[in-house]
């Protein structure tokens, strides 16, 4: 089964063809991160005219790379919410053309459900074998720009959330301090490439660690910390700065790896998928790997590029919604603020070339 994944929930413009929901057989992103830097974060209308400009060849360079001609696809998978409104409907409006014109099958997909769905996908031509896949259920950390969560996953399209941030999202934290220490748009990966060389223990930042049993996340309070230590002072520079990268940068580990153990220890599930943009931040990576091997539970993080946002992600929750027979009409609708537990709508009227 051949399925057309279209991401343009944010600021990536994306498209990738995923054979039987696991092999990925090209995975093009085309990201806008210089075009929003100048502005310091994404700017919502800037993003849906970049969209525009670059969804077609993207979607052409996706066939080309695969090795397919559209009309090869057996369906298509496209991203209706959570993001940008605007957004979202260039890769919704773009799927529904193309399902109709080609006469494939359109179905929506929830963008969380794509970073859960990360985990499943391979390299068919790679040395390496492919990587062991979770089995249901399993628990999962999703920590991306907009969301961190602790997630119970049954199996296909059935979750329930067991933790969540009352405020900022891990992802947010990242580019908050970030902007705070001079480092630009977005500063999670500045960050984490500062903190390689600095020392985590060098400044002490507080971590929000409620209730035993308390699942949540809050992570204002160590953005407020950040700047009240920067306050009246110049930015740190040198050395200081990966210091102070590498201190807030295990503050944050720190407290998502000890919910997350949290977590399995409540549920009794041994297996933790990590999934989202922070998902590959190399702290985290390690710190999750050192608590697994302590705690003995087995643990499945994506490649960093399957991490951030990707098209093959939603390509392969797709498949999965097209294997069971979902079908999205032309009235397929996005939702900005979509919830992981439920779908995109159908639509009333499957799309079908005349
Ligand atoms: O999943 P994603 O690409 O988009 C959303 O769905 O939000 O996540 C983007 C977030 C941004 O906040 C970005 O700064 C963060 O993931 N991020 C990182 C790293 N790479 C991306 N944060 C920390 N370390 C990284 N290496
Ligand atoms: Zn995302």
């Amino acid at each position: 089964m051949l399925v057309l994944g279209i991401e343009t929930s944010c600021d990536e413009t994306a498209a990738s063809v995923v054979e039987d929901g696991r092999w990925v057989r090209s995975d093009v992103v085309s990201s806008q991160i210089k075009v929003h830097a100048e502005y310091g974060g994404v700017v919502p209308e800037v993003a849906s005219r970049q969209h525009v400009a670059t969804i077609v060849p993207v979607l052409r360079r996706a066939a080309a790379e695969a090795g397919i001609e559209l009309s090869d696809l057996d369906g298509i998978a496209v991203t209706a919410g959570p993001g940008l409104v605007g957004a979202l409907l260039v890769g919704v409006e773009t799927a529904k053309s193309l399902g109709y014109a080609l006469g494939k099958p359109v179905v929506g997909v929830n963008h969380l459900a794509g970073h859960l769905a990360a985990v499943f996908l391979a390299e068919r031509s790679a040395a390496t074998p492919p990587p062991a896949v979770p089995p249901d259920p399993h628990l999962a950390l999703l920590v991306s720009g907009g969301h961190t969560a602790l997630i119970r996953v049954e199996g296909p399209g059935a979750t329930s959330l067991l933790g969540a941030t009352r405020d900022d999202a891990a992802g947010e934290a990242f580019d908050k301090v970030g902007k705070m220490l001079g480092l630009g748009y977005p500063g999670g990966v500045v960050i984490d490439r500062l903190a390689a060389t600095g020392n985590p223990n060098a400044f002490t930042l507080p971590r929000a660690l409620p209730r035993r049993d308390d699942l949540d996340f809050s992570f204002s309070g160590l953005k407020t910390a950040v700047s009240v230590m920067l306050q009246g002072r110049s930015l740190p520079e040198g050395q200081e700065l990966a210091d102070f990268a590498a201190s807030f940068q295990a503050a944050v580990v720190d407290v998502l790896c000890r919910k997350s153990r949290r977590a399995i220890a409540l549920q009794g599930i041994p297996h933790l998928v990590v999934c989202g943009g922070v998902a590959a931040n190399r702290g985290l990576r390690a710190g999750l790997a050192a608590a697994a091997a302590e705690d003995g539970f087995n643990l499945y993080i994506p490649p960093p590029k399957r991490c951030t946002d990707n098209a093959a992600m939603i390509a392969a929750a797709g498949t999965r919604l097209l294997a069971r027979g979902d079908r999205a009409g032309l009235d397929l609708s996005v939702d900005p603020g979509l919830p992981l537990s439920s779908e995109p709508s159908k639509g009333s009227e499957p799309p079908h070339a005349t």
